[in-house]
């Protein structure tokens, strides 16, 4: 088991490229199980998330390709519908598989995921939009099983009690596609990860209108075949990485960037005082060049994550690493997953001063954090972690980062090129358990922020 060993206080500088969303991949990968024909994926960052749906798809008949930047697959057998516990509980976003599955094979047998760390996530709402399809739905020892002979179309309301459901969105559109007659979702997610499944099942013959919106209308064809497409920027990784310029006061470029799926982050980030340059992007067309400038001391604010466009979830945890050494007094709350807050303790390890309220977390800012041994308890919390070493006087151990390398292409090697100093080593203890005082080294110097 790998862990980090960061060296803070160095000033960020140079140009980052974010790459492919992780959160758009996935149900796109897993679309090939609709599928009557090949899908060209570019753009498809090397995650480990990527590679285990990878293997979750080959166990069901799919051929999976890597090749530079991209990812070629295709159905080879059609005859598997078993999804099963042993890669199922490594990763939740395994159970986007349902939907293709069920409307393709017409039966398809998924592990339920299990436990997360960031709190509670029934797939309620996933099962009800699939049973409103007609689908046959009952959990035996442990699996989910559907049945169908065809789907039929229906009128569905995928509201929950905290919003829409992402992965809920994309399974029972991708059912959607392939059922009898016309299905309408209700309260249907609208982030920008949805949308691109969306274009993508468009562009293999799909019917879909009203992406983006909370009301999707799907006509339901007979087939899809293969296609070529491009997945779009990691709008959590390029948030992730504006939040390091931030953290240390610096001053970065990032291309491509969808500037259009950032507004909320950008607002909040724009209130303590970062500022952004838009430009055209060397990339594409619909994708801009992103200059960041932070200042030495941000101010505090208040952010409320909700479902899109409003701030993510999934930045969370790096905006309260930040919000750590603003001025002022910050509160955070979480809607979507309102125990995501495993990161606070390891940041109060670093210096941090963050009281707990319900759903809530209230922080008052500190000048400095200092190096300290933490450890990563999932994906977003590990980034977080990270951000906060890399302002931190002194040096940093983060353990358990294979939780960060599930959602992030070699975060390590982009930070580094923009100058920080993060070694990636082997972890001496392997469980991840807290480590010796001799990894902390107080007498580090700071270079560049004192
Ligand atoms: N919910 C229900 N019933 C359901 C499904 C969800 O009540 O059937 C609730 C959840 O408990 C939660 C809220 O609805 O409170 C939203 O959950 P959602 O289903 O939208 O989450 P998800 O689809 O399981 C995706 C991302 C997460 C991200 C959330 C919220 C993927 C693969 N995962 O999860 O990403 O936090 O949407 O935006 O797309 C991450 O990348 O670190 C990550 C956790």
């Amino acid at each position: 088991m790998d862990m980090f060993v960061v060296e803070g206080g160095r000033r960020l500088t140079g140009l980052a490229r974010p790459g492919g969303a992780k959160n758009a991949v996935l149900p796109i990968m897993a679309a090939v199980l609709a599928a009557d024909g090949p899908l060209q994926l570019s753009g498809v960052p090397d995650l480990t998330d990527v590679r285990t749906l990878g293997q979750l798809l080959a166990s069901l008949g799919v051929t999976v390709e890597r090749q530079p930047e991209g990812l070629l697959l295709a159905v080879s057998d059609s005859s598997l519908v078993v999804a099963d516990y042993e890669l199922v509980r490594t990763m939740r976003a395994s159970i986007c598989v349902l939907g293709p599955l069920l409307a393709r094979r017409r039966r398809a047998c998924v592990s339920l995921p299990g436990g997360c760390n960031i709190g509670h996530r029934p797939i309620d709402l996933h099962l009800k939009g699939l049973a409103a399809l007609g689908a046959d739905i009952r959990v035996e020892r442990g699996y989910v099983i559907a049945e169908a002979d065809r789907l039929r179309g229906a009128t569905v309301y995928l509201g929950g009690p905290r919003g829409s459901t992402v992965t809920g969105t994309c399974n029972v559109m991708t059912a959607a596609t392939l059922a009898e007659g016309t299905t309408t979702i209700e309260a249907a997610a609208c982030e920008p990860e949805v949308v691109d499944l969306g274009e993508c099942l468009n562009r293999m013959g799909a019917d879909i209108e009203g992406l983006g919106t909370p009301q999707l209308v799907i006509h339901g064809v007979s087939e899809l075949g293969g296609t070529s497409y491009r997945v779009i920027p990691d709008r959590i990784e390029v948030a992730t990485l504006i939040i390091a310029a931030a953290i240390t006061g610096s001053e970065i470029e990032l291309d491509p960037v969808r500037v259009a799926h950032l507004g909320a982050v950008l607002d909040i980030l724009r209130s303590t005082g970062v500022e952004f340059d838009v430009t055209g992007s060397s990339e594409e067309y619909s994708h801009q060049r992103l200059h960041v400038t932070a200042p030495a001391r941000l101010r505090a604010t208040e952010i409320t994550s909700l479902p899109y466009p409003g701030v993510p979830t999934d930045v969370q945890a790096q905006l309260m690493a930040l919000l750590c050494l603003a001025d002022g007094t910050s509160v955070v709350t979480d809607r979507v997953f309102p125990d995501r807050f495993l990161h606070a303790a390891e940041l109060i390890r670093m210096g941090a001063q963050i009281h707990r309220e319900g759903s809530s977390a209230v922080i008052s800012g500190v000048p400095r954090l200092s190096g300290a041994n933490v450890m990563a308890s999932d994906l977003r919390a590990s980034a977080a972690l990270v951000l906060a070493a890399l302002s931190a006087r002194g040096r940093s151990v983060v353990r358990r980062i294979y939780h960060l390398d599930r959602g992030y292409e070699r975060l390590d090697e982009k930070l580094n090129r923009l100058h920080a100093s993060i070694s990636r080593v082997a972890d001496p203890l392997g469980t991840g358990s807290a480590g010796p005082p001799h990894w902390i080294e107080p007498s580090a110097t700071l270079a560049g922020l004192d």
